[in-house]
Order: C-alpha cells, then sequence, then structure tokens
C-alpha cells in the first residue's frame, strides 16, 4: 500500500495573510491547505521511490493535463536531478494526453480523453501517469482501461492528492502525495472553471468564489 502525508478532515489550514497570494484571488480562499514548500518536499521524495521502483528502464511520464502539469514538472526535476546524481539512471520521455470531466465543482460520469490516438506509442513500454488529484477515481480507472489496449509493459499512477470521499470507488494509485479531506481544492495548476491555476500553494476556496467563478 502507497504511504501519503494525511491533511485531516479538522485541519485547519493556515491563515492567507501568513503567504504570498496573488491580490486577484485574496478575496476567493479560505484558507491555505498545503503550502508550495511542502508539495515541493513530498514531490522530492516520491521522485526517489518512483525510481527505485521503476528505475531499471526506460520510463515514459504521461502527463494528465491541465491540472497535473506543475506536479509533472517539478516531478521530472527532481528524478532529473537523481539521474544526475548517482551512478545509476534511466532515460526518460514525455507524453501529454488532456482529460476532463468536471463542470464547476462536480465531478461528471462523462470523462472525455483529448489526445487519444498518441496512446499507441505506448505500446511496450514503461508507463508513469502523473495526475493532480483523484477523487472518485473514474477518471484513472478510464484512463487505464484505455491504455491497457496500448499493451504497455508496465502502468505505474502517481497522484499528488487522494481525496478521502465516499463517493471514491475504491480506485488507488501506486503513489500518493497527500490525502486530503472531501473539499474544493485550488491551487499549483488544480482549477475551478480554469482559475486558480496560477496560484502557487494549495488552497480551499470559499463559498463567494464558487458562486463568482461558475459557469
Ligand atoms: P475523478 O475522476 O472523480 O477521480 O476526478 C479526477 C479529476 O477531477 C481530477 O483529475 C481533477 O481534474 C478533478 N478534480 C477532482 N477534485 C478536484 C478538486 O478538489 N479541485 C480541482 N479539481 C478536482
Ligand atoms: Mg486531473
Amino acid at each position: 500500500m502507497a504511504s501519503y502525508l494525511q491533511i485531516p478532515d479538522d485541519e485547519k489550514g493556515h491563515d492567507l495573510e501568513l503567504f504570498c497570494v496573488p491580490k486577484h484571488y485574496e478575496n476567493d480562499l479560505d484558507k491555505v491547505i498545503i503550502p508550495h514548500g511542502l508539495i515541493m518536499d513530498r514531490t522530492e521524495r516520491l521522485a526517489r521511490d518512483i525510481i527505485r521502483d521503476m528505475g531499471g528502464h526506460h520510463i515514459v511520464a504521461l502527463c494528465v493535463l491541465k491540472g497535473g502539469y506543475k506536479f509533472f514538472a517539478d516531478l521530472l526535476d527532481y528524478i532529473k536531478a537523481l539521474n544526475q546524481n548517482s551512478d545509476k539512471s534511466v532515460p526518460l520521455t514525455v507524453d501529454f494526453i488532456r482529460v476532463k470531466s468536471y463542470c464547476n465543482d462536480k465531478s461528471t460520469n462523462n470523462v472525455k480523453v483529448i489526445g487519444g490516438d498518441e496512446l499507441s506509442n505506448l505500446s511496450g513500454k514503461n508507463v508513469l501517469i502523473v495526475e493532480d488529484i483523484v477523487e472518485t477515481g473514474r477518471t484513472m480507472q478510464t484512463l487505464l482501461s484505455l491504455l491497457s489496449e496500448c499493451n504497455p509493459k508496465m502502468v505505474k499512477v502517481v497522484s499528488l492528492l487522494v481525496k478521502r470521499t465516499p463517493r471514491s470507488s475504491g480506485y488507488r494509485p501506486d503513489y500518493i502525495g497527500f490525502e486530503v479531506p472531501d473539499a474544493f481544492l485550488v491551487g499549483y495548476a488544480l482549477d475551478y472553471n480554469e482559475y486558480f491555476r496560477d496560484l502557487s500553494h494549495i488552497c480551499i476556496m470559499n463559498d463567494q468564489a464558487k458562486e463568482k467563478y461558475k459557469v
């Protein structure tokens, strides 16, 4: 079972005043739940765990856009640092896929995968899927079943966050950064209708902002 840093349900978080957040979001956020520095520290360790398990072979890192892009970039930087500074190293190539399942703050049953044609390139490869957050698990299960049709050699999934929610299908990724409460989180590329990707810390949005940015 994957180990992770648990953010408890009664986590008070941190006052916004203690951190730098963009002026345009100051009135939209409740609190900082995971500061950027802590995300980076945990990501560094995930890179080490992944290389320990997958480091024998060429890895294709598959970024699930758009929410995964920050985590993907930072995780790969740490993997590159390991490759540069040890006797053993592993070639790393990248690929990108786009998946959309959310409208406002609700996961929908309709999981759309864009760029699926590229998946055939993954045949015979060791694939590391890099995702921002697993909630119901539907997105990842859809992606995994699509991927299995391409016959990759190995598939592992790393998700920065996993939500503790009764809506979960029971799916768990191979590597998990943090387990988080059942709240809508934004920042570090996690969005609400495309807003808040330009925020470094992972935060809880307030109800007023849910109305303000609703589509
Ligand atoms: P699932 O299919 O329900 O597991 O949802 C996974 C996808 O929904 C993630 O890749 C995110 O894009 C999105 N998502 C789920 N929870 C949140 C959240 O709290 N904030 C932002 N996006 C979320
Ligand atoms: Mg995502």
